[in-house]
């Protein structure tokens, strides 16, 4: 099975446990993508819902979808957020952002009262970090930023990498209007303390790191979805 086809099946699992009157958070990616149009289909059948989307790119898909849309100024409480991910360990911790929405992701998954991530298994680590850490940034103080964070970096002699956009000399700018630096860690064995020092750091708005925040996991493998709670 091709890896987009486990993605869609992954993706099609969590659509079945969308029932009508719920409010979601749809999340960013190729994967979410596959939610995104499952969820669609299951809208133009009669399924009631409405949506809050994790960045402009899957607002656009879900529009065009017919998936109705809100906000969390007019809706701050969702019952479920579906997204994909980076990586995966066992105690479904992740790493997200790859697409650049992390920041969005992450607030949408914490108005939330469940997540669910759709992965195919290439997502499955036994220890995060070999995927580098999308670390958002504010662009005033760029420089300064980058020290502070080489600091937390302290015993790895790295700072990030300033994330460009595809093939150019600009950097990549979020939705937000932020920068993302990449930092190629190797692992991260303790993704907790990882975490509280990045956050603690003037200038990072959020990094990629999704702690606490994923109830289950439907990924799918050459045989099949299985579930990861
Ligand atoms: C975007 C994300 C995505 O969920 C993550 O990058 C996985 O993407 P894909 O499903 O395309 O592999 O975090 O910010």
């Amino acid at each position: 099975m091709m890896s987009e086809d486990m993605k869609r099946l992954a993706a099609e699992r969590a659509v079945a446990d969308v029932t009508s009157g719920m409010k979601l958070g749809i999340g960013t990616g190729s994967t979410a993508e596959h939610f995104v149009r499952a969820l669609g289909a299951r809208v133009r059948e009669g399924l009631q819902v409405i949506g809050v989307p994790t960045s402009e790119r899957t607002r656009a898909l879900a529009e065009a979808e017919g998936i109705p849309l809100t906000t969390l100024e007019e809706t701050p409480a969702l019952d479920l957020t579906v997204d994909g991910a980076d990586e995966i360990d066992p105690a479904l911790s992740l790493i997200k952002g790859g697409g650049g929405a992390h920041l969005r992701e992450k607030i949408v998954a914490a108005a939330s009262t469940r997540m669910i991530v759709i992965a195919d298994s290439s997502k499955c680590v036994e220890t995060l970090g070999k995927f580098p850490l999308p670390i958002e940034v504010v662009p005033f103080g760029l420089g300064a930023t980058r020290i502070a964070i080489g600091k937390v970096f302290a015993d790895l002699g790295l700072s990030g990498d300033l994330r460009m956009r595809g093939g150019a000399e600009h950097p990549f700018v979020t939705d937000g209007g932020h920068y993302i630096l990449d930092a190629h860690l190797g692992a991260i064995p303790d993704p907790q303390a990882l975490a509280a020092a990045l956050v603690a750091v003037p200038g990072v708005v959020e990094h990629g790191l999704f702690i606490g925040l994923a109830a289950k996991a439907y990924v799918a493998g050459p045989d099949g979805v299985f579930e990861m709670t």
